[in-house]
């Protein structure tokens, strides 16, 4: 017997979709910020998932700059997310948009972050290493973050008691004037903001160093902050109710802000 489907068009694509993996990227002045790195950190994804993807990242990266181009759109963000199919063979989808950030008022004041119940996978259940589309997890995490009335939410790892990352943007933090971050190898992302900020902290002799945190390291932080894509840097002032510092965004977190953007404008103007 065939299978009946109701809508008859209709495979189950939300459920295709999370099997998948995806890319935020940047556009500045019209370019896409670090695609390369972007590309190669979605084949990767795609590796891990097994999935088979008919496009070189090249080609990919063509099809992402011509949709860019039609848009006309000169600060924007360009998604695209690999949908398989039941053979596993990923197709992209690609959205350009307008640019949201964070508001002004977000990075005068900072925001509020809660460790949450919710944890991400251990890596030996599914490598938060890579970008994959399921996003249940983040969802749930958000979601209690703001029932314990904080903006977002900070996970600790899948078996210890390790901070690993927000739901999507990594974590930093300044203790004693060094750069301080958590190690890939406890389950999280390997952000391509937090590189260029490693590239920055080098260029101001800023210390760096990755190391897992606790809470008990990120509550007497001298500065906390978010790093991603749609974010740069943004400020932590508070963390489950303790205030961070001086509860303000700190002067090292806005050094690296300055250094980000310095960094983007000589990529754009091709001087690296
Ligand atoms: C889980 C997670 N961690 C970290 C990041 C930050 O990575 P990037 O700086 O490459 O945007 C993201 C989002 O992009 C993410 O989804």
């Amino acid at each position: 017997m065939p299978s009946l489907r109701e809508p008859s068009h209709w495979s189950m694509p939300t459920l295709e979709t999370a099997s998948g993996c995806f890319e935020t990227m940047r556009v500045y002045e019209g370019q896409i910020f670090r695609l390369h790195a972007h590309l190669g950190r979605l084949y990767a994804s795609a590796t891990y998932l097994n999935l088979h993807m008919p496009l070189t990242p090249r080609q990919l990266g063509q099809r992402l700059n011509a949709v860019l181009a039609r848009s006309a759109l000169q600060e924007a963000v360009v998604r695209v997310a690999m949908i398989p199919n039941a053979q596993r063979i990923a197709h992209p989808s690609i959205v350009v948009q307008p640019v949201s950030m964070p508001t002004a008022q977000m990075y005068r004041r900072g925001i509020h972050v809660s460790v949450v119940p919710t944890r991400r996978f251990p890596i030996g259940q599914i490598d938060p290493q890579a970008k994959f589309s399921a996003r249940l997890g983040s969802v749930q995490a958000v979601m209690e973050a703001q029932l314990r009335g904080a903006d977002e939410a900070l996970f600790l790892d899948g078996l210890g008691g390790y901070v690993t990352e927000s739901t999507a943007s990594n974590l930093g933090m300044i203790k004693d004037g060094v750069f301080l971050a958590p190690p890939c190898w406890l389950g999280l992302l390997a952000g391509i903001t937090w590189q260029v900020l490693w590239e920055a902290a080098r260029q101001l002799r800023l210390p760096t160093q990755e190391v897992p945190l606790t809470r008990h390291d990120l509550y007497n932080g001298d500065e906390v902050f978010l790093t991603s894509t749609l974010k740069e840097i943004l400020a932590v002032t508070q963390i489950d109710g303790r205030v961070i510092g001086t509860g303000k965004p700190g002067p090292q977190t806005q050094r690296l802000h300055r250094a980000f953007r310095a960094i983007v404008r000589r990529e754009l103007h091709g001087h690296h």
